[in-house]
């Protein structure tokens, strides 16, 4: 008893990983509960392949926000990170929103708590704040506009010029930003851990190995890797550069996840994961928040309607100002 206690206790907080559920087929039980509880499974193009596979949408950041905006399903689940699926709740208050593992944080979100983004709105108190989605529902609350790696220069160009700027939490997105639309934005000393870890030694020699190969690289790169890229733009971004140009190979700099649905859309071209410093197995990056959420969590997490991502009302209703303002620009 005091066992099966301890185990309901660990399941509303979330770990569910405790039931072994052996010999279960995650894929055909979880299509059986997507039914059974009308429920619909959101996932970003860093989720493993079988997660993509299962998903009724894969997408980037911004494609999820819009997606999350216009679910008619009693149930969602995000296959993402924290700050995704809380962006969903603050756009569908009323439903339930589900995270495989609440502990799939972001090292960007982690970077840039509301109490230190507030001093230095303090500090600087003539500027407008733009924040990149990988932030929390608090960070959103005291933001004036959310952007995401898709829209950043459309909703920065929204801005007057002579309207001076904060831009949290990546530093490396900002950056390329300020080049791009010729602005000196504040930058937020935020970076992605995945991205960040990139070897440009490594790059280069796969360049060298693969001349004909273009490089494409996703705008949380630091500057030095940007500079080699025929293209840089978001996960779709990416992925639509890959079908559309005529090149027939391409060195991927982002996530390792993405290489699932590019390969789909380009079967005939060959893709390269970038190399990144440390790796010296797959050659390739994986986002270690993006990867916390597995099939048997995915199942555990519909069948349990647990971990729940839940948001106090007065931070949703603040947050919903920016994302909604980021939305409606971004449509246009
Ligand atoms: P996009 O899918 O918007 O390009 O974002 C990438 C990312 O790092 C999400 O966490
Ligand atoms: Fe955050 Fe980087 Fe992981 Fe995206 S890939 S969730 S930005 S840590």
């Amino acid at each position: 008893m005091e066992i099966e206690q301890a185990k309901k206790e660990l399941k509303e907080k979330g770990f569910l990983d405790i039931e072994t559920n052996e010999g279960i087929d995650y894929a055909v039980e979880i299509q059986k509960l997507k039914k059974e509880k009308n429920a619909v499974i959101l996932a970003h193009y860093y989720q493993e392949p079988a997660i993509q596979d299962i998903a009724d949408f894969v997408g980037d950041s911004l494609q999820l926000s819009y997606k999350a905006a216009e679910v008619d399903a009693d149930l969602i689940v995000f296959a993402g990170v924290h700050f995704m699926a809380e962006t969903a709740k603050i756009l569908n208050p009323k439903k339930k929103v589900l995270l495989p593992d609440l502990n799939a944080g972001c090292s960007l979100s982690e970077a840039c708590e509301a109490k230190d983004l507030q001093a230095f709105k303090d500090e600087h108190p003539d500027h407008v704040v733009v924040t990149y989605v990988n932030t929390s529902a608090d960070v959103k609350a005291i933001s004036d506009i959310c952007c995401t790696s898709s829209n950043a220069k459309k909703i920065v160009d929204s801005i007057p010029l002579d309207q001076p700027i904060i831009f949290a939490p990546d530093k490396n997105l900002g950056a390329y930003i300020n080049k791009v639309t010729g602005r000196n934005m504040l930058l937020w000393e935020g970076a992605c851990i995945v991205h960040e870890a990139f070897s440009i030694d490594k790059l280069l020699n796969t360049h060298l190995a693969h001349p004909e190969a273009k490089i494409i690289a996703h705008p949380e790169s630091e500057e030095h890797i940007l500079k080699t890229a025929a293209y840089i733009g978001s996960t779709s971004g990416l992925i639509n550069f890959a079908k559309t140009d005529s090149a027939n190979e391409f060195i991927v700099a982002t996530e390792a996840g993405i290489l699932h649905e590019m390969q789909k859309k380009v079967p005939g071209k060959t893709l390269y994961p970038a190399p990144a410093v440390e790796d010296n197995t797959c050659a390739c990056s994986e986002c270690p928040y993006m990867k916390m959420n597995t099939m048997k969590k995915l199942y555990l997490c519909m069948k349990h309607e647990l971990p729940e991502v839940n948001v106090p009302e007065d931070v949703q209703k603040k947050a919903l100002i920016p994302i909604q303002k980021m939305l409606d620009i971004s449509s246009k």
